[in-house]
């Protein structure tokens, strides 16, 4: 399943031939110019310029391209079945012939026997659909062991695809061996023919980008049958799990609200002294998602473009996706007037972690600061 960068941009294509152009041009040494689609061999006269070939333009393909309505009304509801215990009634209240398969959760800390991630398989004969959808973060417990084990363990090597975080890598497999494989076996087997959603929110979406990677990788179903679609994901892989992921996956959506910190963090991995990059593509809505909102289909991979450009990051915008908040509206069985599930803080009112200068300041500090938000906002 290895392609090489040419393949990449081939997949994503709309091919522009500045695409090309930018990749011959940095393997030449050279950065790409995007103001103007001119390879340079200096960056001073260049406002934007691109220097991995990961960031090269290019946007999916039009049979995979993005719809705001079908994430809104289709696979948000299955996300946010993911973020409680009884998914079936978010499943009734908005797509009433999928069915939950089963819903498991599992230990998932060394540190914390009340830590556990969470999620669940479900189908649906009609779509001919297949569902998994892992619960995000909760809990002081948890974003205390998601930040130590974050910060002090680093990542390490997946299916000889790339590098990912390890605290998201265990976190996968304790919920994958702890049946939530065993479901998506069966239900493979059950019906091999059906497309496969891999969705997930904040922390499970960082899982949920893992166990797409893992199904594809060893073969339970090809990425082309797959759609993966992340709200508010941690980074959690580096440049060749990105760039491995981007060029297998033809549809695959990381959505990002506005200034939300936490698809924003980790940047970098301290421990073993790399970057790390969200796979594409990113979609920015750099606004309240309501519908009709206009959002931002990234044609680069990752920082510094799109949402990266924004240095004052936002909590509560973590919290609220498609103007609704998710953990309410899915606690309160996902009803279909989504009114009364608005956020109750408006953009005007967001705390925001002011003018944070990247450069200055280590990363571990700024993911502890953001727990500590989150810790805050969670008992208000
Ligand atoms: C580059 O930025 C400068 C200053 O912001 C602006 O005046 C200029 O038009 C920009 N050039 C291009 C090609 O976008
Ligand atoms: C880069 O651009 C600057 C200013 O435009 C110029 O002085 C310099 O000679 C250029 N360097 C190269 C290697 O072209
Ligand atoms: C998690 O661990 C606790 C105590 O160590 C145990 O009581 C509980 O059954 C475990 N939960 C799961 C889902 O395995
Ligand atoms: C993280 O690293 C520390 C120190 O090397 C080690 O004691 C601990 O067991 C590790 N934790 C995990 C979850 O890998
Ligand atoms: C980290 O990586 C950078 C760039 O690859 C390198 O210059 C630097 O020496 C490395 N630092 C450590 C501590 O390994
Ligand atoms: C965020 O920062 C930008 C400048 O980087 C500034 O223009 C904007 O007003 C800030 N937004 C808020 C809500 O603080």
């Amino acid at each position: 399943m290895s392609s090489s960068p040419a393949a990449y941009l081939l997949l994503h294509l709309f091919l522009r031939l500045s695409s090309k152009t930018c990749l011959e041009c940095i393997q030449e040494g050279g950065l790409f110019c995007l103001d103007n689609n001119k390879c340079l061999v200096n960056s001073t006269t260049c406002n934007r310029s691109v220097d991995l070939p990961i960031n090269c333009p290019s946007v999916p393909g039009l049979q995979y391209a993005y719809s705001d309505e079908f994430v809104r009304f289709s696979v948000l509801p299955v996300i946010a079945a993911g973020q409680t215990k009884e998914p079936q009634k978010c499943l009734d209240n908005n797509l009433p012939t999928m069915k939950v398969y089963k819903h498991r959760e599992a230990n998932c800390s060394f540190m914390f026997s009340d830590v556990t991630c969470a999620g669940f398989t479900g189908y649906d004969t009609t779509r001919k659909l297949i569902v998994l959808s892992i619960r995000g973060s909760h809990g002081v417990h948890q974003y205390y062991d998601l930040w130590k084990v974050g910060n002090e363990n680093g990542t390490v090597p997946f299916l000889g695809i790339g590098r990912v975080t390890k605290v998201f890598h265990d976190n996968f497999e304790s919920l994958w061996y702890g049946g939530l494989g065993e479901d998506m076996h069966n239900l493979i087997r059950k019906y091999p023919d059906f497309e496969i959603w891999v969705t997930g929110y904040s922390m499970g979406a960082s899982l949920g980008l893992i166990t797409s990677a893992y199904i594809a990788q060893t073969g339970m179903s090809n990425p082309q049958n797959m759609k993966v679609v992340l709200l508010g994901c941690p980074r959690c892989t580096d440049y060749d799990f990105a760039m491995w992921h981007s060029m297998n996956f033809p549809y695959s959506y990381h959505i990002i609200h506005a200034h939300d910190y936490a698809p924003r963090v980790p940047f970098f991995d301290n421990i073993d002294n790399i970057s790390l990059y969200h796979p594409r593509t990113e979609i920015w809505y750099n606004n309240e998602m309501r519908e009709g909102d206009s959002f931002v289909i990234c044609e680069q991979t990752d920082q510094p473009f799109c949402s990266s450009k924004v240095q004052n990051l936002s909590t509560p915008d973590h919290a609220h996706y498609f103007n609704i908040d998710i953990v309410r509206w899915s606690l309160s069985g996902c009803p279909k007037n989504r009114e009364d599930f608005k956020p109750i803080f408006g953009t005007h009112q967001r705390i925001h972690i002011e003018d944070y200068k990247f450069e200055k300041s280590s990363p571990v500090f700024y993911v502890l600061v953001s727990v500590v938000v989150v810790v805050v906002v969670n008992y208000l």
